[in-house]
């Protein structure tokens, strides 16, 4: 076989060595590095090495990116260096065969796994994926459920707290699109686990709002608003520390006392009061709807069978038309590698190594896919395998922690940052690329420009 050294040889310019560190490392990777800085080459260039060394045919790799742009230009440069490479005969085997190498998004990758089990959900196979039409028809469900069932208490108690409009596309819009995507639905712990998820806040926002009164409590610097701000604090912490139950304690903190307008001016504390006000106000607001949440449970429990009424019946429009979005798709797939060990055992045993570009993208559902599909062929965790559970020459991603286009899809940068941190205390590498390529146009230029002067004055 074609050795890895003469395919660079082949190229019109070499890797550098932070480059070539991480095409050669055989472990669990992460590169993290900035705009054109090569991470796409390195992928591309890692791929043709395993392919070179024998340590995986090309249809044994999986290539994830997130965009179909990315994943057909991927498809493009991986199959333009193994054409370089294609004198090989094992090589030409696999450029012939190049079609059923699996270069995608993790978007179709998805929809791969949910076809193989999605009669399992009651879904047919050939489904189709359209945002916007689920939308409509979540969007037809809410109205028919609020015409239809009026006299149900969760309807009545959300149509006081809002406008039809608002209530349909701020509130039930989100759960059914973004919140409670197919295998999810509303079920019988939604109660304990909300309630137990708003003591987590509220305990955690009290406490910052009793650091912010004690702060203000202790202030006197400055002219007369100062001394009020600090009085009434200190007037809110006692009866704070006074109250039995949190219905006082909403009854106080919904009350005027301490409530004021920003106050404004730079002398002395008062700085530091206008400087937090906002935010003041803002906990305080927030500690009052943890509160009444708190307070009036019954009202909670006729939302969420509402809610879980409503979810029920979008879910039962996707089954009926066979139209999913994304979300379900992504969910699906995740939850079927769970429950399906002989689909997940497949996947395992079909895939040596997984490369993964663009991973900043990401959201901790894809982190989970990936473990998934990266679990030790000796275990068969029920669940998500953890980080110790995974192959140590399986996984390799990119990504650039800086640059997050998808934010607003429920992409959570830190993700990128715990994976890399999972990977690397389990045996795992990590490795950052320090030079900006695009940069180097300009150079070019540069040479252009000069390059003709001097040898005009040879
Ligand atoms: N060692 C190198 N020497 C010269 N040019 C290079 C080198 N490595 C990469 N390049 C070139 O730099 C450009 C950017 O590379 P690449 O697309 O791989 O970067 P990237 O980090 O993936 O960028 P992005 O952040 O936009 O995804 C490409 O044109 C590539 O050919
Ligand atoms: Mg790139």
């Amino acid at each position: 076989m074609m050795s890895f050294d003469h395919f660079v040889a082949q190229l019109p310019y070499p890797p550098d060595a932070q480059q070539m560190a991480a095409i050669m490392c055989d472990d669990n990777c992460v590169v993290s590095a900035g705009a054109g800085s090569g991470k796409t080459t390195v992928l591309s260039y890692r791929f043709i090495r395993l392919v070179l060394e024998g340590k995986a045919k090309a249809d044994e790799i999986l290539t994830l990116t997130f965009t179909r742009k990315a994943a057909r230009e991927m498809q493009d440069r991986i199959y333009r260096h193994l054409l370089l490479c294609s004198d090989d005969e094992a090589v030409a085997a696999q450029v012939a065969d190049f079609g059923s190498t699996s270069i995608a998004t993790l978007d179709s990758f998805c929809s791969t796994i949910v076809k193989l089990d999605s009669l399992h959900y009651g879904i047919v196979s050939d489904f189709s994926i359209d945002d916007e039409a689920t939308t409509k028809s979540a969007r037809q469900c809410a109205k028919a459920l609020l015409d239809s069932w009026p006299q149900s208490e969760g309807a009545r108690i959300l149509s006081t707290l809002y406008s039809p409009d608002r209530l349909i596309d701020e509130v039930l819009l989100p759960l059914a699109i973004t919140h409670y995507p197919l295998p999810r639905s509303v079920d019988e712990g939604a109660e304990a686990t909300i309630i137990a998820e708003v003591e987590r806040a509220y305990s955690r926002l009290m406490g910052d709002l009793v650091v912010i009164l004690s702060r203000y409590a202790s202030l006197s610097d400055g002219p007369v608003t100062v001394a009020e701000v600090a009085n009434e604090s200190s007037a809110i912490l006692d009866r704070l520390a006074s109250c039995a139950s949190h219905e006082e304690e909403l009854a106080l903190l919904s009350s005027t006392i301490g409530h004021r307008r920003k106050p404004s001016g730079k002398k002395g504390d008062l700085l530091t009061i206008s400087e937090s006000w906002t935010d003041y106000l803002e906990i305080r607001m927030k500690v009052c709807i943890a509160l009444s949440t708190l307070t009036q449970r019954d009202r909670l429990e006729a939302v969420l069978t509402f809610t879980s009424r409503f979810i029920e019946a979008v879910h039962t429009r996707k089954r009926e038309s066979g139209i999913l979005t994304f979300g379900d798709v992504a969910n699906l797939a995740v939850d079927i590698l769970e429950r399906n060990k002989a689909i997940r055992r497949a996947f395992k045993e079909r895939f040596r190594y997984i490369m993964i570009d663009e991973f900043q993208d990401n959201n901790e559902l894809q982190k989970n896919l990936l473990y998934l599909l990266s679990e030790r062929g000796d275990r068969e965790r029920d669940g998500v395998p953890t980080a110790g559970d995974l192959e140590g020459q399986k996984l390799f991603f990119v990504g650039d922690e800086k640059q997050s286009i998808y934010r607003f899809r429920g992409a959570d940068v830190s993700v990128f940052k715990v994976l890399g941190d999972e990977l690397v205390a389990n045996g795992g590498k990590a490795f950052s690329l320090a030079t900006n390529y695009r940069s180097e146009p300009a150079l070019i230029e540069w040479f252009n420009e000069i390059f003709p002067t001097i040898m005009a004055h040879e």
